[in-house]
């Protein structure tokens, strides 16, 4: 499957806006010119257009969208047409104040910025029902149109009161009676018992069960919303795929609960790659953590693509920080690495004015071809070209990591736990474990508790803080029958109403599963350094003293055995990771969080253990900052060797191992420049 059917190539373009050019028709042909020039394939248009469509209420022009459509088509150029309610125009938000979201306070927002419309409001959905009918009516069979682009960035939350009486509603139909919904949310804490469902108002942050069900609420009202742009483009232009731009692990909508709606996974990545950062490592592999993730998004490998990226590092919010010379090639072969066909940017080429007038692009204001950047995306172009057998080959993985929305969601709202605040503590932690795998090139793939992880050698699970209804069952068929098991601290602490277990912990029947029950959570504080020793003779083999990381809880061992046990302060001699054997499988339980040495080594003795193939032979470490993924097809390896060490590195390669875009062999040593991307194909 491609992404645009016939098209077996690797998308390389970007978001295109020729509506803030059309007082300067030579811009526009001079786009057309550099087009060609730089290889790009695929353009998104139309995204911020509203006002230029729709310029008075109910007056449509398509003049400007009728040319661009026309000229992408005889250009060879594939569209990807987006539906304009990101932003919407002026006359809108001050005629028809609904439409306008209302915050937290109770203030409506003033009719400004984008990205701020109300999920519910009828004129808004009446609107964009319209232009939406338009747009598929007439551009649904155009020989340009490949992919819809549905709004942009869906995030964000409304209070008015037509949001709040759909919250209303909504509840209604999850609880049925207010009892019920009272002791979900443990209610009668601090007298918070509800007696109308209007006193209910997310705007009290105080309520965890309550904020858990508003988040749980705001995600299911950007896949209604966004289905409900889909309608009339389903129904106008069938066969034309869907998708909106996602952004990784952003905590404001479950991307798993959207993923059935997509066709498509398309993503806005934006790292912080440059060489003054002293964690890109880190970053690079959060980085191949979230590309696994959306590459699982529906549950099964499909391939995904970046729509959007910064092409120079320049990225007006994020970092100004310049990308070094190579770094865009290596980021752009990270996503195809991790499954991607596809490399677009933000922005093709930079307007004179507004918030993004100095956001990086391909097309600068001035001496286009003469720039770094338009001659990295000319060179890159002619990469993938080079790489398009790739087209279509898989990244198969034998381990799966369980990564939730809802888990996340109660863990920020749960006081108490240690760094709930730090939003990005959780994916922090989930990096951690990932990063041993990272650095071995062994594949994993990122899945929801909710996805069958049956088929998988091994299953990790990084602090799954709540357990969805039915997971705790399927996990112990997963073990009973052969399967591996890696848990992690404060995994199993919630129902999925963010109730505390009483059953044990980790709770929900998993306690007899791990063997252990887990009773106080401590962390290290200050200076203080808490150690782990492993215990002689353990069926891992580890042997050594490390530090913890921060979560350090009190353990104790039911039937599962102690793999490591702390060996400093009052925690002496008790269990800090133990393992618990279950039919055929088994379950490791990390009752303390493991710093980096510490988990290199369990997580390395575990991949040699249950033979999770890597690059080198012995699944041995690639040297720090390397990286390589697989992707197969035909009997064919594509091994993407990526460089982020910043410093040049040599790895040993199988026999056999060709240069996928030179053609040349290998050789025994592959040599690996600062911030180079190379693809090595292997048989096999
Ligand atoms: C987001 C938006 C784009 C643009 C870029 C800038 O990803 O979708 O419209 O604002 O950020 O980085």
């Amino acid at each position: 499957m491609s992404l645009i059917k016939n098209f077996p190539h690797i998308l390389h373009g970007g978001d295109y806006n020729p509506d803030q050019w059309l007082h300067a028709p030579e811009v526009i042909d001079e786009d057309f010119r550099l087009m060609k020039v730089a290889g790009c394939n695929t353009f998104s248009i139309g995204i911020f257009s509203w006002s230029v469509l729709e310029p008075e209420e109910g007056r449509y022009d398509f003049s400007f969208l009728d040319r661009i459509m026309d000229r992408m088509a005889a250009a060879g150029q594939n569209v990807i047409l987006a539906t304009p309610t990101g932003a919407r125009p002026f006359w809108m938000g001050t005629k028809y104040e609904e439409v306008r979201r209302v915050n937290r306070l109770g203030l409506r927002e003033i009719t400004k910025d984008r990205h701020n419309h109300c999920w519910t409001s009828p004129i808004f959905r009446e609107k964009t029902l319209a232009i939406n009918t338009a747009l598929a009516a007439r551009y649904g069979k155009h020989p340009a149109l490949k992919l819809w682009h549905i709004s942009n960035e869906y995030h964000g939350e409304c209070l008015c009161p037509l949001c709040l009486s759909a919250f209303h509603e909504w509840l209604r139909q999850r609880y049925q009676t207010l009892e019920a919904l009272n002791l979900a949310w443990w209610s009668s804490f601090w007298s918070h018992r509800f007696t109308a469902w209007e006193q209910i108002n997310p705007a009290d942050e105080t309520i965890d069960g309550l904020a858990l069900d508003w988040a749980r609420f705001v995600s299911w009202q950007v896949r209604d919303f966004f289905e409900f742009e889909a309608a009339p483009l389903r129904q106008n232009a069938p066969g034309v795929p869907m998708l909106t731009n996602l952004m990784g692990f952003f905590e404001g909508v479950d991307y798993h609960a959207l993923a059935p709606s997509l066709d498509f996974v398309a993503e806005d990545s934006y790292p912080r790659y440059n060489s003054a950062n002293p964690i890109i490592v880190r970053d690079a592999t959060q980085i191949g953590l979230k590309f696994d993730m959306l590459r699982c998004l529906k549950g099964e490998a499909r391939p995904w693509f970046l729509i959007e990226s910064c092409v120079d590092g320049a990225n007006t919010w994020a970092s100004i920080k310049l990308k070094d010379p190579g770094m865009h090639h290596l980021e752009m072969f990270q996503a195809l690495a991790h499954g991607a066909e596809g490399t677009l940017y933000f922005q093709w080429r930079k307007g004179r004015g507004g918030r993004e007038k100095y956001h990086g692009s391909v097309v600068g204001h001035n001496h286009v071809e003469e720039t770094r950047v338009f001659q990295e995306v000319s060179a890159l172009s002619k990469r993938e070209q080079k790489l398009e057998a790739i087209i279509g080959s898989q990244n198969r993985a034998e381990v799966a990591l369980l990564f939730d929305w809802e888990s996340r969601w109660a863990y920020r709202n749960s006081m108490g736990v240690p760094q709930r605040t730090d939003g990005a503590a959780l994916i922090e932690h989930a990096t951690a474990q990932y990063a041993p795998f990272w650095r071995r090139g062994v594949t994993v793939d990122v899945l929801s508790s909710s996805h069958d992880f049956s088929k998988y050698k091994l299953v990790l699970i990084p602090r799954l803080f709540l357990l969805k209804p039915g997971f705790a069952a399927r996990l112990r068929d997963y073990v009973e029958q052969g399967g591996t098991v890696v848990m992690t601290t404060l995994s199993g602490m919630v129902n999925e109403s963010n109730l505390c277990w009483t059953d044990g912990c980790p709770g929900d029947g998993l306690e007899a599963l791990a063997g252990v029950w887990m009773e106080e959570v401590d962390v290290v504080e200050n200076a203080e350094i808490q150690n782990i020793t492993a215990l002689e003779g353990n069926s891992l083999g580890l042997s050594g003293t490390w530090p913890t990381g921060y979560v350090c809880t009190v353990l104790h061992a039911r039937t599962a055995t102690p793999l490591l046990q702390y060996s400093s302060g009052w925690k002496s001699g008790t269990p800090a990771a133990t393992v618990n054997i279950c039919g055929s499988g088994q379950l490791y339980f990390l009752g303390a969080d493991l710093a980096e040495e510490a988990a290199e080594a369990f997580y390395g003795a575990l991949i040699r253990g249950l033979q999770l193939p890597g690059f080198l032979p012995e699944q041995s470490p690639l040297p720090p900052g390397v990286t390589a993924q697989c992707r197969i097809k035909d009997g064919q390896q594509y091994w993407f060797l990526l460089n982020f060490s910043g410093a040049a590195q040599q790895i040993a390669v199988p026999s056999g191992a060709v240069d996928a875009e030179s053609r040349q062999a290998a050789g025994a040593l592959a040599t690996l420049a600062p911030w180079e991307a190379r693809v090595l194909q292997i048989p096999g």
